[in-house]
């Protein structure tokens, strides 16, 4: 772009690019984007489209969308007034960090994490404190409230599991984190579902500086209807609100979530069999000696290759799309790979044996 209207832009556009998914995102086997390979049932779809014809698609919907609000905190256990939804969990990381920072506050992230969080605290010119994981790719703990207390940061995030790391706090680690620092500590739970660790949610109450985030893109395969929340004490939801976009939760959005909750049997088998996977991709990994296989706790694995550009490539070739993480800290000639169908999976096996 002319160099003169540059100027006249938010300066941290310079240091921040235009979201990517790097190999696209059509593939014969798509396993790069950490999706659930299961679509809902036609039934489901049929039922839900049956309801939104009868809704006035003239009228905004709620400012607070309470039918989509009111089903979560329900199934949560929760009460409404602790629960904020968005339009996916991205739009509320925008909403919080908009609500939490400003220029020259200071944000601790451990590093690789969610590259969203690096991008956002860049843009609101805020100063970020990175804490790199061990080599082992797991939280250094101490370290993340060492350097949120020396730093005075305002703000810690956390994904656990982490994406791309695919590791995860436990609970008792995240109590430490929210009690011991002066911060506002977010959680993001985007892949809780699969975790061996309890979530977070149960300090919710007694922790007036602890936000949960969800979102219904991974478990409760809604990618692509875009729905995420954000659950914290009525205090600090009311003030997170204030920034937030409103009507941004479509009518579809909340009726949609509110029959996948009905049927959550549905998502419950979908966990089991994708753990199920996880488990015995994982064992067949560590049998390819040329491959190192991280231990997973989310619905996607990490594996160490010798030359990762070259994997990715010819797995490419072959119709199956991965993730290329190699770009991020600690991460070099790594892959990533969501857990797909069984026959996904043995196809993706098959593929890494031919490379021997
Ligand atoms: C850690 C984490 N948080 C949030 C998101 C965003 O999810 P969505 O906007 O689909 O709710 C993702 C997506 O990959 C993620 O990995």
């Amino acid at each position: 772009m002319d160099k003169d209207l540059r100027r006249l832009l938010n300066p941290a556009l310079q240091q921040i690019q235009p979201y990517k998914v790097e190999g696209g995102q059509q593939a014969d086997i798509k396993l790069n984007q950490n999706e659930s390979p299961f679509d809902l049932p036609l039934w489901m779809k049929d039922a839900i489209l049956e309801e939104f014809k009868h809704e006035p698609w003239n009228r905004y919907p709620d400012i607070l969308p309470y039918r989509g609000i009111d089903a979560y905190a329900e199934f949560v256990g929760i009460s409404s007034d602790s629960v904020m939804m968005s339009n996916g969990s991205n739009e509320m990381l925008y909403t919080i960090f908009l609500a939490c920072l400003a220029k020259g506050s200071r944000v601790v992230i451990p590093e690789p994490s969610f590259s969203l969080y690096e991008k956002l605290a860049l843009l609101l010119q805020a100063e970020i404190v990175a804490v790199p994981m061990h080599e082992d790719l797991g939280f250094d703990v101490p370290e993340i409230i060492r350097k949120a207390k020396e730093q005075e940061a305002g703000l810690i995030v956390l994904s656990t599991p982490n994406n791309p790391t695919s590791k995860s706090l436990s609970y008792e680690e995240i109590r430490r984190i929210v009690t011991e620092v002066d911060a506002i500590v977010l959680v993001d739970e985007a892949y809780v579902e699969f975790s061996r660790e309890t979530s977070a949610l149960g300090l919710v109450r007694e922790m007036p500086n602890l936000i949960v985030l969800r979102t219904m893109s991974k478990a409760l395969a809604l990618a692509g209807m875009r729905i995420g929340f954000a659950i914290t004490n009525p205090r600090l939801l009311s003030e997170i609100a204030k920034p937030k976009i409103p009507f941004t939760s479509s009518r579809l959005a909340e009726i949609t979530l509110s029959h996948v909750l009905r049927n959550y049997s549905l998502v419950n088998d979908a966990v089991r069999y994708i753990l199920d996977e996880r488990f015995r991709i994982t064992e067949a990994m560590k049998k390819i000696g040329w491959i190192h296989a991280f231990e997973s706790d989310a619905n996607f694995i990490i594996i160490r290759v010798p030359d990762a550009k070259k994997v990715f490539s010819f797995l490419s070739e072959e119709g199956i799309l991965v993730r290329n993480v190699s770009g991020y800290t600690l991460m070099e000639n790594c892959l990533r790979f969501n857990i797909g169908l069984k026959e996904e999976n043995d196809c993706l096996l098959e593929k890494l044996r031919m490379m021997t």
